[in-house]
Parts: C-alpha cells; sequence; structure tokens
C-alpha cells in the first residue's frame, strides 16, 4: 500500500492508522521503519507508542539501541540499529528477549536477518514536498493487516 504524507500530522496518521488494525495482543511482532535521516521513522514510532497508551517523552534510542514501554497492552521496544555495523552486535542487543513485546525497528537494514522474522515494513522516501511512504506486510498476519488498512478509507 503506498500514501503520500503532505506533511508530519499525515506521518502521525499513518501511524493511527496502523494502530486501529492491531490485534489487542502485538507480542511478537516485529514492525520494521525504513528510510534515510529525517524520513519520518521516529515520528511514526512516536505516534504508534503514544497511541499504545504511552504519555510523556519518546526519547531516540540511538544510543541505547533499544527503549523499552511498559503499555495496556503490553510490552513495546521502539529500537533503532543506527548505529549497529554488524549483526553479531544483535547479541548485545538481546534481540531475542524482546520477543514478549512489539518491536518497532528503526534502520533495520544495519541487520538483514531481521527481515526474515518481520511483519511489517513501513518505508518512507523524501518527496518534493512532504514524504512517500509504502507499506508492506511480510508475513501472512502482516499481509492481512495491510489489506485491513487499505480497506479503511484516510480521513
Ligand atoms: N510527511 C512529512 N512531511 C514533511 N516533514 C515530515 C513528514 N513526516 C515527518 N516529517 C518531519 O521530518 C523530520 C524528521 O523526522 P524523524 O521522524 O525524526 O525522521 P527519522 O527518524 O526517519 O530520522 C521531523 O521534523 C518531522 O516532523
Ligand atoms: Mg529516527
Amino acid at each position: 500500500m503506498r500514501l503520500y504524507l503532505p506533511d508530519p500530522a499525515a506521518t502521525a496518521e499513518l501511524a493511527s492508522r496502523l494502530h486501529a488494525v492491531l490485534p489487542a495482543d502485538t507480542a511478537g511482532w516485529t514492525l520494521l521503519l525504513e528510510g534515510e535521516l529525517g524520513a519520518g521513522k521516529s515520528t511514526i514510532a512516536r505516534a504508534l507508542i503514544a497511541a499504545m497508551g504511552h504519555s510523556g517523552k519518546v526519547p531516540s534510542p540511538t544510543y541505547t539501541l533499544v527503549e523499552p514501554y511498559e503499555l495496556p497492552r503490553g510490552m513495546v521496544y521502539h529500537i533503532d540499529l543506527y548505529r549497529v555495523t554488524s549483526e553479531q552486535e544483535l547479541r548485545y542487543l538481546g534481540w531475542n528477549e524482546l520477543e514478549d513485546g512489539f518491536r518497532l525497528v528503526e534502520w533495520p537494514d544495519r541487520a538483514p536477518a531481521l527481515a526474515a522474522s518481520a511483519d511489517l515494513l513501513i518505508r518512507l522516501e523524501y518527496a518534493p514536498s512532504g514524504r512517500n511512504a509504502e507499506i508492506t506486510g511480510l508475513s501472512t498476519r502482516g499481509a492481512e493487516l495491510v489489506a485491513q488498512m487499505s480497506a479503511t478509507t484516510m480521513t
């Protein structure tokens, strides 16, 4: 599914549209957020974390690699792999221990193997004004969710 996002509010709106179709239990789900610096990855992560019930700041996980959120519907892990240079470093992140929650991953291209077990991919690209977004289902359940999203009209 492709979308044109004219401004940051439209990027946040994409996150709430995604939130609207997410299952009640997102434990074990993985969303990859691709796009160059400034493309809007953190804007989506912040809006999604807020929609899931977090009030307050959503600091960048660039240095901590992962920021955990204990939310009403379960754990959400905001992950930023920007500084990861080899997939081996994921061991330090304890990737497998984050399976009990919903993993939102910025810069997943730093660890290509992640895509094999992910459910959803949002790719953001600069447009002459605003951004273009493409949402892809990577797993069966992810594809079902994208189909549901495209069936709902944007307000
Ligand atoms: N659709 C959009 N059009 C224009 N600017 C946007 C859009 N979405 C997000 N932005 C802005 O781009 C900047 C970078 O966003 P950010 O989410 O931090 O990017 P990233 O995490 O990909 O580096 C922010 O100032 C944000 O408000
Ligand atoms: Mg970011």
